[in-house]
Formats: structure tokens, sequence, C-alpha cells
């Protein structure tokens, strides 16, 4: 077993965590992830005709109907996500109001925006005095990572721009980045995310300052994820270059490179994608909302196939628990190989 800060925090067998992969469903994957050792998160699931609050609230009575381990969920505080003064309103109090929830759902990861939106509400305030649980938020960069210390959250979640799906303007590589965060807030909780899908990868992020990782693209292709086969079947044998970083009505995302991809401008510069973006119009934007519910009924040339170069590195469509279980025997064989190198 592998003990880390992250694992003692969360009472976790395991250093690993599924990513929030909205606007799509993960709750299965979530649990199967949590029943595994890991940290299963719940996405923020906001396809068109679902309310989001009440998504939420049946993926955290299914979570608790069906296990008694940890878990987390997502909400994303962009501006241009629905819900989000109701999600940080009312799923705390949901949550307080329910023993096994609020004993269980003890990670709060916020994202794509502002980190304030979450401590700054009363009842999340109120369940932070009354339960155990943590607040993360995505950071993408130092200055952003600066903006969330100052909000006062409990640890990072440290994405680089080789991750999957939802991206930042900021471009830096998780390698590069980890070390940064490191350096500059030693002590503070950090979970290492995007390009991470194998044992060695697991090593590097603890190496650098992280006690846990966290994964998209693996945990899509695996047995229990919901997403559908012919968007798993993309992931073996895909390479890193199919996949490039995108801009679009979500902002700056990394996708797959199909039709629908390849229909959108990769900006160069952070200015140059917020003047594309500005120009969207409505009609567009609900064409790109619609990508998402395309690809969920399996159109992957039309639909938005949200990926990370990490599909790379992964070999075939498992089982949650085989990849949990894999991934820890390679890096606990690293580990010890890498003390040898000591003299
Ligand atoms: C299908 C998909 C959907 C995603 N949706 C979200 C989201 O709703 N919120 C968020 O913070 N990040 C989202 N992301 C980013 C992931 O949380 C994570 O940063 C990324 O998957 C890490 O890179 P990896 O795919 O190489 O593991 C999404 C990624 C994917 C692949």
């Amino acid at each position: 077993m592998i003990e880390t800060n992250i694992t003692k925090i969360f009472g976790l067998k395991h250093p690993i965590f599924s990513a929030p992969m909205g606007p799509f469903f993960t709750r299965e994957l979530a649990l199967a992830v949590s029943e595994a050792g890991g940290l299963g998160v719940l996405s923020n699931v906001n396809i068109i005709g679902t309310d989001p609050v009440e998504e939420h609230k049946a993926s955290l009575e299914y979570m608790v109907e069906h296990t008694d381990k940890p878990f987390g969920l997502n909400i994303l505080t962009s501006r241009n996500n629905r819900g989000v003064r109701q999600m940080v309103r009312q799923l705390p109090k949901i949550v307080l109001n329910n023993p096994k929830m609020r004993d269980q759902c003890k990670y709060w990861l916020t994202s794509a925006g502002s980190s304030k939106i979450l401590p700054e509400s009363k009842s999340f305030q109120e369940l932070r005095e009354n339960s155990e649980v943590k607040h993360f938020h995505v950071a993408p960069a130092v200055w952003l990572a600066q903006k969330c210390i100052d909000a006062k959250v409990d640890g990072l979640v440290c994405t680089g721009t080789e991750g999957g799906g939802h991206q930042s303007y900021e471009k830096v590589s998780t390698l590069v980045l980890l070390q940064q965060l490191n350096k500059t807030f030693p002590d503070l909780p950090k979970i290492a995310c995007g390009g991470f899908a194998t044992g060695e990868g697991l090593v590097a992020a603890l190496s650098l300052g992280a006690g846990a990782i966290a994964m998209g693209s693996r945990f899509i292709a695996s047995k229990q994820s919901e997403f559908h086969d012919k968007y798993k079947s993309l992931v073996p044998p895909g390479k890193p270059q199919d996949t490039s970083l995108y801009t679009g009505a979500f902002g700056p995302i990394r996708l797959y490179k199909n039709k629908y991809a390849l229909s959108h401008p990769a900006p160069s510069s952070k200015e140059e994608m917020i003047t594309y973006e500005q120009s969207i119009t409505p009609e567009q934007r609900v064409h790109d909302l619609g990508a998402y519910d395309r690809v969920y009924e399996g159109d992957i040339e039309t639909g938005a196939v949200l990926l990370g170069q990490s599909i790379g590195i992964i070999d075939s469509i498992d089982d949650v628990n085989d990849i949990i279980e894999t991934i820890i025997k390679q890096a606990e064989i690293i580990i010890k190989k890498n003390y040898t190198m000591i003299k």
C-alpha cells in the first residue's frame, strides 16, 4: 500500500481519484473507483433538459445507497454554467441533512471558474463546520493557485495542458506545473491531474509533491464508465497527437480531432481565444451544447469527444478495479527499484 497525505485526509486505500467529467454522467464510474479503494467523483451533469441540483442529489443518494466508502463531487463555477448559485446554496444543505452523505461526500471540487463561490456560501460554511469535508479547486497555473489560497481552499488539483476535456488558457505541462506549485506551496495538499494512466505516472506525481493522481481518459476506457462504446473505442488505439486544444462555448478544451473539433479554432493566444468566444452566436452555442448530447448517443464524428494526451499510454479497456490494482503494483515496484539507486 502507498500512504500519502491525501490518502490520510480522505481515508483511502489508494492515492487514485477519478477526474470529474461533466456534462456526462459518471455515477457508475465514481462508485467503482470508490469501491476499489480510490476516490470517485460525481460530475456536474448539465446536459440540456437536466436540473444540475437534482442530478447531483440523485447521484448522492445513489452513492450512499451503494457504498460506504468516501467520494466527492464537482461543481463547475464558470459564469456560463447553469445553476451554479443554486448548487453552492442547496447541495451543502442536502449533504448536511443526511448523516451518511455528510460522512462520505468529503471531497468538494470546484473548477473552471471562481474558487470563492463555494466557500462564500453560508450553507457550505455550515457544512464545513459540522463535518470533515474538504474543498479543492483546479489550478492550471501558479497565479490561479494563489487565488485558490486566498479563497482558503484545503488543497489543489494541479491540471496540466495535456489533460483531456476542460482546460485553461495557460498551457503549462503537468510536469512543470507540479514543480512550480510544489515550490510555491510546499505544504498544501495537491492532487496531480492531466496525463496520468500508469504506475510510472503515479510515482512521478508523488515525487513531484502530489499526494494522489486524478485520471479522466484512463477511466473512460473502463468497463464501468457510462461513456458510449464508440467513445471508448477511440482511446486505445489513440495517440497523443490525436488530441488538440480547441475553443468553443465552454472555453478552452482538449478534444479528439474529429469533425466537430476541426470545425473549431485553436487560437494561439489567450486574447485570441477570448475574442473568438465573445463572437459565438446563440445558435452556435446551442450547436456546441448539442455536441455533448450527440456524443453521448455515440456520434463520435459531430459530437464533442473530450480526451487527453494520455490516450497514447492506454492499451485496453479494463475493469476499474484492475486499472487501480495494476497502477499501484507498478508504482510499488518502481519505488522499490528507485530506492536501490541510492548508494
Ligand atoms: C470527457 C471529459 C469531461 C470533462 N469534464 C470536466 C468537468 O466537468 N469538470 C472539470 O473540472 N474537468 C473536466 N474534465 C477534465 C478532467 O477533470 C481532467 O482534468 C482530465 O481528464 C485529466 O486528463 P486525463 O484525461 O489525461 O486524465 C473533463 C475531461 C474529460 C475527458
